[in-house]
């Protein structure tokens, strides 16, 4: 392997010498006096010299990499610290370590600190490594869960629960640089499971200036020593600790961006009967989606494609839906009406459709996604009787706005979204505008942004939306009448809104 392609295996990003040094300052300001250190994937060794010099009263450091030749260059920078404790650096691989055996070894206070590969188990299955953990699943995702987006994790979240489940009960420090989305997902994690992990700080970095990485990341610190039990994290503006700050935290089983405005917005989430989707997913744009030039059709590939209409619809990219492009600039080819429906009846509903497809197979065939395998040929994902419906209230999950828009159909067919953006679909124009109103109120757009991590790659997700509750907003902005009557003419297609208008009866 190259060594481009090993540095990517092993997440191989040192720390400067700068950036070791400075975050070992902010841990001496937030009065970390640490007995022993211990660097779990030390590398060149630049955060042990850093946290030897810095923490002079610690009586001894540990340090484990997997690269043999850091081991020994590790080594050598230590051996040029003077007055430093006891210091030993051993070859290991993270994955076959006994976390708890070496925790319970060293004397506590204890500092764990460094700065774990950068690389997530997906990018690893593409270059073929194994340097993962043998079980992938770890965070025990179902289903299609399981084999999409929500099972991909980073190395260094797998590392830094394990060493946080290594630390419970002891009187210890984490203080690691990752990216801010793991960080998160790490006191996520332990919060989730009633583990302890208490005062922690997030420390903005910049990725791009240090690793040439256009990563949000911070210096991530969570202590352990038993104090600090309100699940709550002070996310800072600067890399010092007297920046300023907002708090994230974990309430009602849920991560919270911003505590202080959940206080204010938090009664408004709550079951829903309204059911966030999200677009039409087929991984293979060239040939499903269209634009159209002189009145026909062309793919991705520049060809004119001359199907029937039957299974053609205008297509809304989630860029459209947060910008202003009208819909109907592009197409799609919706093959089912449902996950999982017989394609084969295309064959002789829309014989030239089913010409191209055919002549398309291969591109098709060739979906790497897992989720392709073993379904109905030509099949799409996110689909179903919601997919049809005339009006939608949409927003895209990658920008940066709260803004919910109406879409209605085009040329008598319903709009069809992108798997980015995220709607409800209405059978009628004044069901889906008072929805959008809703949601575009300051108490809806209150609880949202106190519950959306802005700097996440998809900040608003079907999870996130779902909190709303849309009866006690409605409510809260005496809308409930209306909402209800408006509701009426979708109730029987949709069974708990039943029970939601029946309460309210
Ligand atoms: C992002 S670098 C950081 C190195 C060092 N902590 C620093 O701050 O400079 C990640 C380090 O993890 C090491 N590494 C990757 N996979 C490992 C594994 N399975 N076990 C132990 N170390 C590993 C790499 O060799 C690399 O030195």
């Amino acid at each position: 392997m190259s060594a481009a392609g090993k540095k990517l295996e092993y997440g191989d990003y040192q720390t400067p010498a700068e950036l070791a040094d400075a975050s070992c300052r902010v841990l001496a300001w937030l009065l970390v006096r640490p007995q022993s250190i211990l660097e779990p994937t030390c590398g060149m060794g630049s955060f042990l010299k850093a946290a030897v010099e810095t923490f002079r009263d610690a009586a001894m450091a540990k340090g484990f990499d997997i690269n043999a030749a850091y081991v020994g260059m590790a080594r050598s920078l230590l051996d040029q610290v003077t007055g430093a404790p006891e210091v030993s650096v051993e070859r290991a691989n993270f994955f076959d370590m006994d976390w708890a055996s070496v925790v319970a070894s060293l004397p506590q206070p204890l500092l764990v600190l460094g700065n774990p590969p950068w690389v997530t188990n997906s990018t690893l299955g593409c270059v073929g490594s194994d340097n993962l953990p043998e079980k992938s699943n770890f965070q025990n995702h179902a289903g299609l869960d399981a084999v999409t987006g929500k099972s991909n994790f980073d190395i260094s979240e797998y590392m830094l629960i394990r060493l946080s489940e290594a630390l419970q009960g002891k009187d210890a420090t984490l203080a690691m640089l990752c990216k801010t989305a793991v960080a998160r997902k790490v006191m996520g994690y332990c919060w989730r499971k009633g583990l302890e992990m208490g005062d922690c700080h997030i420390f903005p970095i910049d990725a791009q200036r240090d690793f040439g990485a256009a990563v949000e990341a911070c210096l991530f610190v969570a202590s352990f020593n038993g104090r600090g039990k309100d699940q709550s994290c002070i996310v800072h503006d600067d890399f010092k600790p007297a920046s300023q700050c907002t708090h994230l935290g974990f309430r009602n089983g849920l991560l919270i961006s911003n505590v202080e405005g959940y206080a204010e917005w938090g009664f408004l989430r709550g079951e829903t009967g309204y059911t966030w989707r999200s677009g039409v997913k087929h991984d293979c744009a060239r040939v499903m989606e269209f634009t159209e030039r002189d009145g026909k059709l062309v793919n991705g590939f520049g060809e004119s494609v001359d199907i029937e209409d039957e299974f053609v619809y205008p297509l809304l990219k989630s860029s459209a839906v947060a910008g202003s492009r009208r819909a109907g600039e592009r197409w799609v080819l919706v093959t089912q009406r449902s996950v999982g429906e017989d394609t084969s009846p295309i064959a002789r509903a829309a014989p030239r459709t089913w010409r191209y497809l055919l002549a398309h197979a291969e591109w098709l065939d060739n979906r790497a996604s897992i989720i392709y395998k073993k379904r109905p040929r030509f099949c799409v994902f996110g689909i179903g009787e919601y997919s049809f419906a005339p009006w939608k209230v949409a927003i895209s999950g990658f920008y940066k706005r709260l803004d919910f828009r109406v879409i209605g159909p085009r040329l008598g067919r319903a709009v069809m979204l992108d798997d980015t953006a995220y709607f409800l679909g209405c059978n009628e124009e004044s069901e889906a505008v008072l929805l959008a109103d809703l949601l575009n109120s300051a108490p809806a757009r209150g609880l949202l942004s106190s519950l959306v991590f802005w700097d996440a790659k998809r900040p608003i997700t079907a999870d996130v939306l779902s909190q709303v509750s849309i009866e006690r907003l409605a409510a809260h902005l005496g809308k409930d009448c209306v909402l209800k009557q408006s509701s009426q003419n979708t109730r029987s297609k949709n069974p708990q809104l039943d029970l939601f208008c029946d309460a309210l009866a």
